[in-house]
């Protein structure tokens, strides 16, 4: 029997919203991949475009120094989807074509695709078009099917934190009730470790539909108990009436008027997403960037690197692509907060 090729090229590109520990992603893949097994590695430029207009540049262990630290991605990235092609040009509909041209004609044995929930339905996509790829999965809002974390999330729970933190203080000065919105697209989980972390004291998340009444009687009731001020963490997922700008906009005005308490909000945006990756997710991104240099070099393609039960493990993207992981109403930690006395707008 003829011994299997090792692949001797891989292609990484990072697509999507930006997090903190990208970078980190990039370094344990290209290192891994160069230092243990003597490959090329170059790094495609803004997502799935680069590949869609073949712009790339060369990783080597030189150019992948110094990056651990560094928040965005080095590659550049863009919500570039090239298989939606509904209502689009027909030059568009030749996007995922022109991919798999360029993925051969730079001679790739893989691509590495960094990225959320979207990419890695695209990375699925391409797979079943017949490329090599591995996923790794990214982002701040920890909400990709497969894996218990991504890396991202414990940054951006530590920024959101101190927000919350420091809006204690101003609060008690003024007596307020200070709104604040928090990131995480259609899951609530950046919202709910955040709010338990700072304490706050309602919790509103896209998961657990809320009853504005509740909130309103609960905000209401600690005032009269003599509670100088609230804090109210609301995700920037959760339903508020048509038109209303945001959620905590949206919230700080309805409680303002309701209850008669002075109300101000912040809603933190990009911030939870840029500056240094935290500890923790320099160290699971690495992690999860090495785990896909060793899959593609077993040629274990078509699979997400993941975080499971405490350990680096994998999933195939089969099972990843379209779904997405949400918070349980009757998650544990949202049952501990309950019971704690933290209203999270329902009864
Ligand atoms: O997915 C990460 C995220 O920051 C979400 O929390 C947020 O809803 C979204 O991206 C914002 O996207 P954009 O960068 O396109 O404004």
């Amino acid at each position: 029997m003829g011994k299997t090729r090792l692949p001797q090229k891989i292609g990484i590109l990072t697509a999507g919203g930006d997090c903190p520990g990208i970078n980190a992603a990039i370094r344990g893949v290209g290192k891994t991949a160069i230092v243990k097994y003597g490959m090329k590695v170059i790094g495609i430029s803004d997502g799935f475009s680069g590949l869609i207009h073949k712009e790339y540049m060369e990783l080597t262990e030189h150019s992948l120094s110094g990056i651990l630290t560094l928040g965005g991605t080095i590659l550049g990235t863009s919500r570039e989807k090239p298989f939606k092609s509904e209502g689009k040009p027909k030059n568009e509909l030749r996007k995922p074509i022109l991919i798999k041209e360029h993925y051969e004609q730079l001679g790739l044995d893989c691509l590495v695709c960094i990225g959320g929930n979207g990419t890695m339905k695209t990375a699925y996509m391409l797979s079943q078009n017949g490329l090599n790829v591995v996923g790794i999965p990214k982002t701040i809002d920890n909400d990709i099917w497969g894996t218990d974390i991504t890396f991202g999330f414990d940054s951006a729970v530590n920024i959101a934190t101190e927000a919350i933190d420091r809006l204690h203080s101003t609060a008690n000065s003024h007596k307020r009730i200070m709104v604040i919105e928090i990131m995480g697209h259609n899951a609530g989980w950046l919202a709910l470790y955040s709010g338990m972390a700072g304490g706050g004291d309602v919790i509103l998340i896209p998961e657990i539909a809320h009853d504005e009444d509740v909130i309103m009687k609960y905000l209401a009731k600690r005032a009269n108990d003599n509670k100088p001020y609230s804090i109210v963490v609301v995700a920037e997922g959760i339903k508020v009436p048509e038109n209303e700008e945001s959620p905590g906009r949206y919230f700080a005005r309805k409680i303002q008027s309701v209850t008669g308490l002075e109300t101000r909000e912040t809603v933190l945006g990009y911030i939870q997403r840029g500056g240094t990756p935290s500890p923790m997710d320099r160290v699971l991104a690495s992690r999860f960037g090495a785990a896909a240099a060793n899959l593609i070099a077993q040629g274990k393609y078509g699979k997400m690197v993941a975080h499971r039960n405490g350990s680096i493990s994998s999933i195939d993207l089969s099972e990843v692509a379209g779904k997405v992981k949400l918070v349980e109403a009757n998650d544990p930690m949202v049952l501990q907060a309950r019971e704690m006395g933290t209203c999270f707008g329902r009864c």
